[in-house]
């Protein structure tokens, strides 16, 4: 039996690079993808940067989307005329199978009067069913441009929902969704990181427990939390959202010391991506993300809506 030497990295990101041009293909990564995926990439940000990039390429005819579903199809939606690749198809979010459009049809039904408004952590048929989208940099701004007088459902994630509610002296429904990534955060794991570094400054994901965030001295989105970071004249910062972000941040703010909360927040999905996976997405064009036609309309009108208050 003969054993085929692993490609080393150094040349997986040359072939990487070589291909990408050949496909005409520029690479998005999420802030929580891991080092040697965020390093190879063309575009680092949030949900929302990857969804405002994405509807900007006109340059290149492919864009791999390194990240989960959700993020590829909104890709897609924004830009339907380019091929939206997945380095890994499998690479979803728990959360947005946390609802379906059936239950978002029923729970209109019981609120007929409510405004939807649905975190791109979705699948693209719950959008379409949904008034207008949000990512966690926006949920805020995007639920104050509702009337007050007219009630809001907020889907699926309840923890970005509570935090909006707060934030705006709100009452909303809220779709009992939740990321089990951020619900691994504790409040022990931030009072232990405290302890360890007594005067850091703790920045929290929305998508935590109230109970975190409650213990927290800033809430944001990761692009909220990376900027809090650079423009702060603090040194040491106490992280609580998918450990990614970690890279991203020693990336864009060497001088800072980054310590993040617990290795229990690691998104498995996000991990899916690898340089290989890349590689052969590039070399297969595989794996193309289609939206269906039914759907398509309604969830562009819904992310739309979201882009223009953004
Ligand atoms: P952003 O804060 O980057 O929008 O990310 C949230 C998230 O969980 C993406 O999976
Ligand atoms: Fe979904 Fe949470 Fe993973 Fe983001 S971190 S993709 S919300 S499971």
């Amino acid at each position: 039996m003969t054993l085929l030497e692993p490609v080393p990295p150094s040349d997986l990101v040359a072939r990487i690079d070589h291909l990408k041009r050949r496909r005409h293909a520029v690479i998005l990564a999420h802030n929580y993808q891991t080092a040697e995926v965020q390093d190879i990439a063309d575009i680092v940000g949030d949900s929302l940067a990857l969804a405002q990039q994405a509807a900007r390429i006109r340059d290149a005819e492919a864009i791999v989307l390194c990240g989960v579903r959700f993020m590829a199809e909104t890709a897609k939606l924004v830009n339907p005329s380019r091929t939206v690749l997945m380095p890994d198809e499998n690479a979803g979010c728990p959360m947005a199978n946390m609802i379906t459009p059936r239950q978002l049809a029923d729970a209109r039904q019981r609120h007929p009067q409510a405004a939807v408004v649905c975190y791109v952590n979705s699948s693209a048929a719950v959008k379409a069913a949904s008034d207008i989208c949000c990512t966690s940099s926006n949920a805020v701004r995007v639920v104050a441009s509702i009337p007050d007088d007219r009630p809001v459902l907020f889907v699926p994630d309840q923890s970005l929902g509570d935090f909006v509610a707060r934030r705006l002296h709100r009452d909303l429904i809220l779709w009992p969704g939740y990321c089990p990534t951020h619900h691994r955060i504790l409040p022990e794991h931030i009072d232990a990181r405290r302890r360890e570094h007594p005067g850091a400054v703790v920045l929290v994901h929305p998508e935590c427990t109230e109970e975190v965030r409650r213990l927290a001295d800033f809430v944001g989105s990761t692009a909220q939390i990376i900027d809090h970071v650079l423009h702060s004249a603090e040194q040491t910062f106490i992280v609580g959202t998918e450990m990614g972000i970690c890279h991203t941040l020693a990336r864009r703010a060497p001088q800072k010391t980054i310590v993040h909360v617990t290795p229990l927040a690691d998104c498995p999905n996000m991990k899916l991506t690898t340089l290989e996976k890349i590689l052969w997405c590039l070399d297969e064009m595989q794996t193309p993300v289609e939206v269906p036609d039914d759907v398509a309309d309604g969830a562009r009108r819904a992310i739309q809506r979201m882009l223009d208050l953004s």
